[in-house]
């Protein structure tokens, strides 16, 4: 399997395959939009370093991907709507005539992430729209095109804050108060991007238009590899949550406070780390501790305060509480939860199955320990799917991240046979 040269790079490596194989030389229209918007994308947000990229919420990278998605949507005559959250939906026929089949994802990034989660779901979108039109498609009801909000939740804390408050999961008045390293409020934020944060809030018009979900995402492990498919389909999503933990300690000198005087909460920060791994082990769930904010934060003074965050992830609800309840003492103080996601077994089931044609086996189907805006509509009573791209190197949220072209590729031909049959079916 070829892998990408450059890992900060959002270059799909390509497929090793030869001229007669490559979907490019049999002029596929999806192909064609997908390497376009593919390089698009590419500079966009770049860590320093080129080390992958840092694309967050309200930021000025984040008004340059969202320009962008603005633009195909124009470029295709669709319709887009902002919601109260400032999530972006592009329409293909009136969503209030009827409700429609949506399929995105996000454009945002964790801290030095990867090419592919999130946009991978947003270009394959707009390539697999491409692909339903070359083919003459007629839809029986609306398609739309969603690009989420601060999915990640990499600068205000909260992971899918724009499917949340659409939802009402995220109550608009702690939204609103959330602050990012800088103590920039999302408030301000907003109204820095030029949007009112007054109308943050749960958006029933928006989520009356959705008919159904479908999520296209690179898999964030090696479920696809051990499994010799290119594409699976969603199952569930384990139950997860963010926890902060406050640490005090007392400033004081490095080079004249003796060791038996100090109160020096880095020790305490060593000691959480070793307990948050001990309980994992013994809950057999994960835990990560992967954000810490230590004040003042310098090299010769003793820290009066550290702030460690702890995500905790398991595939039953009991194992996470065990982790929590062996960190009582620490006194973790939830900042958001997300119960187990099932996704709609037959909507699963069906859509494996058309993946799968009548000669082929039905597509594998994959639970995941990451968190999604579908799993946020899933638990809003919106029928969701998730399809998933084989990811070689199974990593994510680093720039490691990775895909074939080859099974890009085929993820958009999976996206676009998936929303074809949703669109076209008798039902809703
Ligand atoms: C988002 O990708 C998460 O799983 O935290
Ligand atoms: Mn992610
Ligand atoms: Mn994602």
């Amino acid at each position: 399997m070829t892998t990408a040269p450059d890992r900060g790079g959002a270059v799909p490596a390509e497929s090793s395959g030869g001229v007669a194989s490559d979907p490019a030389t049999r002029g596929d229209v999806g192909v064609a939009t997908f390497r376009r918007a593919w390089s698009d994308l590419a500079p966009v947000g770049r860590a320093p370093g080129g080390a992958g990229y840092h694309r967050f919420a309200w930021t000025r990278d984040d008004h340059t991907l969202r320009e962008w998605f603005a633009g195909e949507a124009a470029a295709r005559g669709l319709d887009v709507v902002v919601d109260r959250a400032g999530n972006q939906w592009a329409w293909w026929g009136d969503p209030d005539a009827q409700p429609g089949v949506v399929t995105g994802s996000h454009l945002d990034s964790v801290p030095g992430g990867g090419a592919f989660d999130g946009p991978l779901g947003v270009v394959s979108a707009f390539a697999a729209l491409d692909v339903l039109r070359s083919r003459g498609v007629r839809p029986a009801r609306p398609l739309g095109i969603a690009c989420f909000v601060d999915e990640e939740g990499a600068r205000f804390g909260v992971a899918c804050a724009g499917s949340r408050l659409v939802t009402g999961v995220l109550d608009a008045d702690r939204a609103r108060g959330l602050r990012d390293a800088d103590g920039t409020t999302m408030a301000d934020a907003l109204r820095t991007a030029g949007r009112d944060p007054s109308a943050l809030g749960p958006d029933t018009e928006t989520l009356a238009r959705v008919g159904a979900f479908v999520e296209l995402h690179v898999e964030q492990g090696r479920g696809l590899v051990h499994a010799g498919a290119p594409v699976g389909v969603g199952r569930m999503i384990w139950p997860h949550g963010r926890w902060r933990v406050e640490l005090r300690g007392e400033a004081n000198h490095a080079g004249t406070t003796p060791l038996a005087d100090r109160r020096d909460p880095m020790l305490d920060l060593a000691a959480f780390v070793q307990h948050v791994r001990a309980a994992a082990v013994d809950a057999d769930a994960l835990a990560t501790v992967g954000k810490v904010r230590v004040e003042p934060n310098g090299v010769n003074a003793i820290p009066s305060q550290v702030t460690a965050w702890l995500d905790v992830r398991a595939e039953d609800e009991a194992r996470v509480r065990a982790v929590l309840a062996a960190l009582a003492s620490w006194a973790p103080a939830e900042e958001s939860w997300t119960p187990v996601t099932w996704f709609d077994a037959d909507l699963a089931n069906d859509v494996a199955r058309v993946l799968g044609g009548s000669a082929a086996p039905a597509a594998p189907l994959l639970g995941t320990g990451a968190g999604h805006d579908a799993g946020i509509l899933a638990a809003a009573g919106v029928p969701t799917a998730m399809l998933f791209v084989r990811n070689p190197t199974g990593v994510s949220h680093a720039p490691a991240e990775d895909a074939d072209e080859a099974d890009c590729l085929a993820g958009v031909d999976a996206l676009a046979t998936t929303l074809t049959h949703l669109l076209t079916r008798d039902q809703p």
